[in-house]
């Protein structure tokens, strides 16, 4: 147990579950409760509950569930101990000091203070005489000195040993600076530097740390773009480029464009609301963590098929983490950047007037089916009608749905009523398909199909149901803990996992500590967290009184008490056989 139980129950005390997670999610009060669009997975209603009675959440839609620690290492990627940091900070309170070190940790600060001294040394090698091919280029892309220093942007030299070298004179070991990817190992095993010959654009997080590096090759060798794999300090698919400036620029809209370069340019010509994904396609992950700052993104990819396939697969993501999309189309083919700079001193205006005239992504993608439809003829017009229903049907707006509806009735002559029937029919079978989805999961789920984190759980469902009560009214009514704790050891309860939060939440009532998800959430993993915040989810519109204990109490010693009954006459059946067959023998003699 890293931290003291009392550390741990003043920062709970301290980081309001609802306060905390309402920095993340928009939470709408229900009773005692609070539900809003859970921030793990994507979806359109929510089930996303906050218990701040209890100081849990959990979400009925993909089983996430704990305490404040575990939301914050959720939402932030963080481990156990730095989540506890994070919260700590929070709250303004102090970290007592602790006697284990954790070591992912601790790699994790070094790799960020490699990314740091790294980032120092690309842009001091490019501000200086040996950096003129990398200020050369930017220069020629137009970028001023003032951009250059707002990004940080760096140069590193053709040496292939130059960073490893001067990381290795701050202290760095070679073996840390390849965990950091700011090197890989050569063929004699010794780190060699990853990037060479390239200008560097840092990866910033949203607290200020340099997490990762983009580098750009001068000419045309390949590849054009080389980024940091994944560390434990990186997860390239929840970063964003330039978030760190985007999120404080004001205003409820990003601008999502495809490259590096793109961004760079446009916070340059005074968008400073633009943001990047590193090199791969939009995540569900990246779309969520835009709509902690933003309502609306305009997508702004490249006019090449890449970009416009790139644009048709963002669009549903972006829609189901709650924001609204534009799609901004650059004319003549060219990505922003090149649009921006062929303006020059106009650049600014005419980019303005781009993002002004913007359709939304409906307009965009009923255009789309109109160019792949030829409309004059009846065909084409039955195939463009129906994936313009298709597509009123998965928007969540019955206005937006009547508006489109109205316009394509004018459009094509046809009655807007029969339009909207259409859709309503499309509507429907997707919720009863989404029914039946949900269904499924809900029989595998209580059949215990589904149970990685208790396996037991399958073969014993009444015990385990009785288990569950127990451990779920202990945490949410430390008052009847004793009374249970005085009835039971832990060796009553059957299924293992049950037994081991059973112990440890009997540990905590004994050291004198009260109960609750954050005394214990310390000593299980995510996923068992996950697990017990189920539990109490699960039973929380369940008052428990001293009758339902004493009940649920006898359950589980009579299922115990079958359960050694059975054990003893499986383990008496070898006897007897034993006996029987000694029998034989000594007849036999
Ligand atoms: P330039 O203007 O030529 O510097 O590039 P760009 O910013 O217009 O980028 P482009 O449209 O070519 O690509 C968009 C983004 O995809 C880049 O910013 C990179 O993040 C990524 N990318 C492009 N080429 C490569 C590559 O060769 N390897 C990797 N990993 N990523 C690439
Ligand atoms: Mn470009």
């Amino acid at each position: 147990m890293p931290f003291p139980d009392s550390f741990i129950q003043e920062l709970k005390f301290r980081n309001n579950i609802g306060d905390v997670v309402s920095s993340y999610v928009n939470l709408r009060r229900s009773g005692r409760n609070m539900v809003g669009l859970c921030p793990f997975h994507g979806e359109k209603t929510p089930s996303f509950h906050v218990y701040p009675d209890n100081g849990s959440f959990y979400c009925f839609g993909c089983h996430a569930g704990g305490d404040v620690i575990t939301f914050v290492r959720k939402i932030e990627h963080l481990d156990y101990v730095e989540a506890v940091r994070f919260l700590a900070d929070r709250a303004g309170m102090q970290v007592p000091e602790r006697q284990v070190d954790d070591g992912m940790a601790r790699l994790r600060m070094r790799i960020l203070e490699i990314n740091r001294e790294a980032a120092r040394f690309f842009y001091s090698v490019l501000n200086s005489q040996e950096g003129q091919p990398g200020m050369d280029y930017l220069r020629g892309r137009a970028l001023t000195q003032r951009t250059i220093r707002h990004f940080g942007l760096g140069y590193a030299p053709p040496d292939r040993f130059a960073l490893v070298n001067h990381l290795r004179r701050k202290g760095f070991s070679g073996e840390e600076v390849i965990q950091a990817n700011v090197a890989f190992r050569g063929r004699n095993g010794g780190a060699v530097d990853r990037f060479s010959n390239r200008v560097m654009f840092p990866i910033i997080d949203l607290r200020g740390n340099v997490i990762a590096f983009g580098g750009r090759v001068l000419g045309d060798a390949k590849p054009k773009y080389l980024n940091t794999s994944d560390t434990p300090a990186f997860h390239k698919s929840s970063a964003l480029f330039a978030l760190n400036f985007a999120k404080d620029a004001g205003g409820d809209q990003l601008i999502l464009a495809e490259g590096y370069m793109d961004v760079i340019s446009l916070h340059q010509a005074g968008f400073p609301t633009a943001v990047a994904t590193l090199g791969t396609a939009l995540t569900a992950e990246q779309a969520r963590l835009m709509a902690r700052y933003a309502k609306e993104i305009v997508l702004c990819y490249d006019a090449d098929t890449a970009g416009q396939n790139a644009t048709a697969r963002a669009i549903p993501m972006l829609r189901e983490a709650g924001l609204l999309v534009k799609v901004l189309t650059v004319p003549n083919g060219k990505d922003p950047d090149e649009y921006i700079r062929s303006y020059g001193d106009q650049g600014y205006a005419r980019f303005k007037n781009l993002l002004d005239t913007t359709g939304n992504d409906v307009e965009y993608r009923l255009q789309k089916l109109q160019q792949a439809n030829p409309i004059e003829e009846p065909a084409g017009r039955v195939a463009y009608l129906t994936g313009a229903a298709e597509i009123l049907a998965g928007l969540t707006n019955r206005i937006e749905q009547e508006v489109y509806a109205g316009r394509l009735a004018e459009e094509m002559s046809v009655d807007r009523s029969a339009i909207l029937r259409q859709v309503d029919s499309l509507m429907k079978k997707r919720r009863r398909e989404e029914k039946k989805k949900e269904f499924r999961e809900y029989q595998q789920e209580t059949a215990g199909l589904r149970d990685r984190v208790n396996p037991d759980k399958a073969s014993n469902l009444r015990a385990a149901a009785a288990e569950e009560a127990l451990l779920s009214a202990m945490l949410r009514y430390p008052e009847t803990a004793e009374g249970i704790a005085g009835a039971l050891s832990a060796d009553i309860f059957i299924t293992a996992f049950n037994r081991r939060v059973y112990a440890a939440l009997k540990a905590k009532l004994d050291a004198g500590t009260e109960l609750s998800l954050s005394a214990i959430s310390g000593e299980f993993s995510e996923e068992e967290i996950s697990s017990i915040a189920r539990m109490m989810a699960r039973y929380h519109d369940v008052p428990v009184s001293e009758r339902g204990v004493q009940e649920y109490i006898q359950v589980l010693k009579t299922e115990k008490a079958a359960l050694r009954a059975r054990q003893a006459a499986e383990a008496e059946q070898p006897q007897e056989l034993l006996g029987y067959l000694e029998a034989l023998r000594k007849q036999k003699k």
